[in-house]
């Protein structure tokens, strides 16, 4: 694989078109303003960025990375959650360990809120002994490979997130970088609506997009799977990438920790 020079760090590209290896960062050690300022360069740039520690992941280390990163997401405690940590969340296959209703479907985090998360930073605690994986998506390359016709369709359509959440365009473009990004969410299935004349589509014409946006998603190659090992912490732009855990099929314990940052208040279609 492709190995690039930052000015400070050696890197190592994931795929050709998403990602980056941080080969000389351990994700555990202490990091200063002037690393963190270039993986926020590396993320707007690649929009995945991973790091390897040969220690597991510690909490506090992940925390701190993340409060270098942007200002943190903080949660309300609730059982099977850290009470000492509320800026991690962790996601589980078992109830009682932690979030067990997350990422079966392609989605970024916070897509659907109208204020968004910026980056997740992934560390694994638990490894089921079927192995953990997450798949990751480029949103701006998935949106370039659409064929001309589906951009044209999909140009002023909206997501309907049903009454309690604003419905959101399809096609924007990343706060940051500019570039277009097609967006992906579950929320899909309630339907779209014309932001040209406010109808919403017909459940037939949703259902079939949906179904293309899907089967799109899906196309061998376009993907990268990440193969969780303890120790390995990613770093996703939710903006730019979408993702999904592959499913377990063994009974054993799984649990991911997840941090956050606060994202851009998303623009309506047209200000986009
Ligand atoms: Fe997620």
């Amino acid at each position: 694989m492709e190995t690039l020079q930052s000015k400070e760090l050696k890197l190592q590209k994931i795929t050709p078109n998403l990602g980056v290896t941080i080969l000389d960062i351990d994700p555990n050690a202490a990091m200063d303003h002037k690393t963190a300022k270039e993986i926020d360069m590396l993320i707007n740039t690649h929009h995945l960025v991973l790091m390897k520690s040969d220690k597991p992941i510690e909490r506090e280390a992940q925390v701190n990375l993340t409060k270098q990163l942007g200002e943190p997401w903080r949660y309300d405690y609730i059982p099977g959650q850290y009470k000492d940590y509320p800026e991690i969340f962790k996601v589980t296959n078992q109830k009682g360990n932690g979030f067990t209703n997350a990422g079966q479907v392609w989605h970024s985090d916070g897509s659907i809120y109208n204020k968004r998360m910026h980056l997740s930073i992934f560390s694994i605690d638990k490894i089921p002994i079927d192995g953990a994986s997450t798949y990751f998506s480029n949103l701006n390359y998935a949106y370039e490979r659409l064929p001309d016709t589906m951009k044209q369709r999909l140009s002023t359509l909206e997501g309907n997130f049903g009454k309690m959440y604003r419905s959101h365009p399809v096609v924007w473009k990343h706060p940051i970088t500019r570039i277009d990004l097609l967006h992906i969410s579950e929320g899909f299935k309630n339907g779209f609506i014309d932001g040209a004349n406010s109808n919403s589509l017909s459940f037939d014409e949703s259902q079939e997009i949906h179904r293309f946006l899907n089967n799109h998603m899906w196309k061998e190659n376009t993907y990268y799977e990440h193969k969780w090992k303890l120790g390995d912490l990613v770093i996703a732009d939710n903006y730019a990438v979408a993702h999904l855990a592959k499913p377990n099929y063994s009974n054993t314990l799984r649990v991911l920790h997840r941090t956050a940052t606060k994202g851009e208040k998303r623009a309506k279609r047209d200000e986009t």
